[in-house]
């Protein structure tokens, strides 16, 4: 079953969003009109990888970067390019937009 998680025009261009459910939280990313959604979890030591809210990228806006040791992750891909985890990959998350609205399926909100 689809569960809608946001408004596709909520997320702006360039930007990050934090997104948290009961037992989960993920972010979504638009950059170039394309939306990319991993689950918040860094590879290194499954942390969170943000320290802000809605706050994922690094200052120049084209990479991920955890707040933890700066672990910089591919936007379209979440592979790890360089820190700790390096060669490891964030865990990307499928999704569809019905009616204007970024949708998942449900069952990929029950993660370990
Ligand atoms: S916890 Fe993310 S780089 Fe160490």
């Amino acid at each position: 079953m689809l569960k809608a998680i946001c408004q596709i025009n909520s997320i702006p261009e360039g930007g990050s969003y934090s997104i948290e459910f009961d037992q989960s939280a993920l972010f979504v990313i638009k950059k170039r009109e394309q939306i990319f959604i991993y689950i918040n979890r860094c590879p290194h030591l499954h942390v969170p990888l943000n320290w802000e809210p809605n706050k994922f990228l690094n200052n120049s806006g084209d990479l991920i970067q955890c707040s933890t040791h700066g672990a910089l992750f591919n936007i379209e891909t979440g592979e790890c390019l360089q820190g700790p985890c390096l060669g490891q990959s964030l865990q990307a998350v499928d999704y569809e937009v019905k009616d204007g609205k970024i949708c998942i399926k449900e069952s990929d909100l029950m993660w370990q």
